[in-house]
């Protein structure tokens, strides 16, 4: 299956009650061939709007840390954990999860990144381990079948202006540039 293939079997879903509110699907976006993967949670109203992830003030800010780190956001994939909004930007609940994540896994298989960066608690409790302590954890790479794996601080919680998470959030990313570019050399 391409992705075309899978995001068109993904347009019509209404596994779950967040179906019916939907105004565009949030499939995912970037490099189809992308060595390194960004994973957030759910779209915001900017996203369901859009139809793109990370598109509304959390994604600007991902798209600063991106630059600052130097690499293109056109060269990375980005997609979240649900590919629709929850009311109110309400976090993903656990049915929603299980029958979205689906879709992420296909993903992952059609890319095959070398990298996956989870945005945020969320993200890192569903794809590294259930009780994620992202204060404690965020930064720290685990090696996951063909990829490795951590999560940063969602972008959302750094607009919140928390000046250690930031400056966390820096040292963190020049960690995933610097992997990202050693995978690129190869
Ligand atoms: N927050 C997310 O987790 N994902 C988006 O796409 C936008 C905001």
């Amino acid at each position: 299956m391409t992705l075309d293939e899978l995001r068109s079997a993904c347009e019509g879903c209404q596994k779950c009650a967040l179906g019916a509110t939907r105004h565009k699907l949030v499939f995912g976006t970037g490099n189809q061939s992308a060595v390194l993967m960004f994973v957030g949670e759910a779209p915001g109203e900017s996203e369901d709007l859009s139809g793109i992830p990370f598109v509304g003030r959390a994604g600007k800010l991902l798209d600063k840390y991106l630059e600052y780190v130097d690499i293109p956001r056109e060269d990375v994939y980005i997609a979240n954990i649900l590919k629709c909004r929850p009311p109110q930007n309400r976090d993903p609940q656990e049915n929603e999860q299980d029958l979205c994540i689906g879709y992420l896994r296909e993903q992952v298989r059609i890319i095959r990144p070398k990298m996956i960066v989870c945005l945020g608690r969320i993200a890192a409790m569903r794809l590294i381990k259930p009780d994620y302590r992202i204060t404690k954890e965020h930064g720290i790479w685990v090696q996951k079948g063909a990829f490795e794996m951590t999560a940063v601080y969602h972008p959302s919680l750094l607009l919140r202006g928390n000046t250690t998470y930031k400056e966390q959030m820096l040292t963190d990313m020049k960690v995933v540039a610097e992997k990202y570019r050693k995978y690129k050399e190869i």
